[in-house]
């Protein structure tokens, strides 16, 4: 795991902003993996900019969202639909029809689960996802105990995930309790993987991810697993990290290693 370490969230953004337009700069056609949540929003913001400014284009591009809350109509103003379609689609130049998210509102939800497996699968498996981590070392909506192998399904919502989103909704009853997720080995299969990690509230995580044991309690420790996963992480955020000094010697300050 290549473990980036910045001096605070604007760089750790930048950094990561400066992987995602490398890899649609060399492979315009590149399959993105988005993630949503509040770490997300100043990436999506600095991709616009460069967008704006710099003309990086993501008309050529295909997206697939982690996950969608299931009854959530595309229109709703929590779903993740809107929340692409606000922070990132209405911004720059991806052509709607390859930005796709889980169907939330399907009247079967396992079968939009098992058709969005195969629509990842058909536009040739995923170059670069990007991934959040929760404070529970979800990824996606894989709560703890997930299976390492699952594939895009239902997954019901941890009380602790709920209270985190509760702040979107009215209460938190009117926060949703399901949600379709892409699973860990759907995750597993992408070619690249971003995880990006800001605030002390993701220490503890962030360490288990990194130097705990692979396991189905931290579903983000699966990335020890995957040949290319970078994780770009704020001081904060790296805090609870017992190897620091070594991530440090290889990539100081966040920056390429002398080998890469
Ligand atoms: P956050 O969510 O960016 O809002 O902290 C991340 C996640 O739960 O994956």
């Amino acid at each position: 795991m290549k473990v980036l370490i910045l001096p605070d969230e604007g760089a750790a953004i930048l950094r990561a902003a400066d992987i995602v337009a490398r890899t649609v700069a060399a492979q315009p056609k590149a399959v993105l993996g988005l993630a949503t949540g509040g770490t997300m929003l100043p990436l999506y913001e600095e991709l616009a900019r460069r967008h704006r400014e710099e003309g990086l284009s993501f008309a050529g591009v295909t997206s697939f969202n982690l996950d969608e809350y299931i009854g959530l109509a595309p229109d709703h103003p929590c779903s993740y639909h809107h929340y692409m379609e606000k922070a990132f689609f209405s911004h720059v130049d991806i052509d709607r029809a390859r930005a796709h998210l889980p169907k939330g509102d399907a009247p079967d939800p396992q079968a939009a689960s098992e058709a969005y497996e195969a629509l990842i699968a058909d536009a040739g498996g995923i170059d670069l996802q990007l991934l959040g981590i929760g404070q529970n070392g979800h990824i996606g909506f894989n709560e703890p105990t997930a299976s390492l192998g699952s594939r895009t399904r239902i997954k019901t919502l941890t009380q602790s995930t709920r209270r985190a989103n509760q702040r979107y909704f009215a209460s938190f009853e009117d926060t949703p309790q399901y949600a379709i997720t892409t699973g860990v080995a759907t995750i597993l299969e992408s070619r690249k993987c971003l995880l990006i990690a800001t605030g002390a509230a993701k220490a503890r995580a962030v360490r288990q991810m990194v130097e705990g044991p692979v396991s189905a309690v931290c579903p983000a420790s699966a990335l020890q697993l995957h040949a290319r996963a970078t994780v770009v992480l704020d001081e904060e955020a790296a805090a609870e990290l017992t190897l620091r000094d070594y991530y440090e010697t290889v990539h100081p300050r966040g920056q390429d290693s002398v080998f890469d």
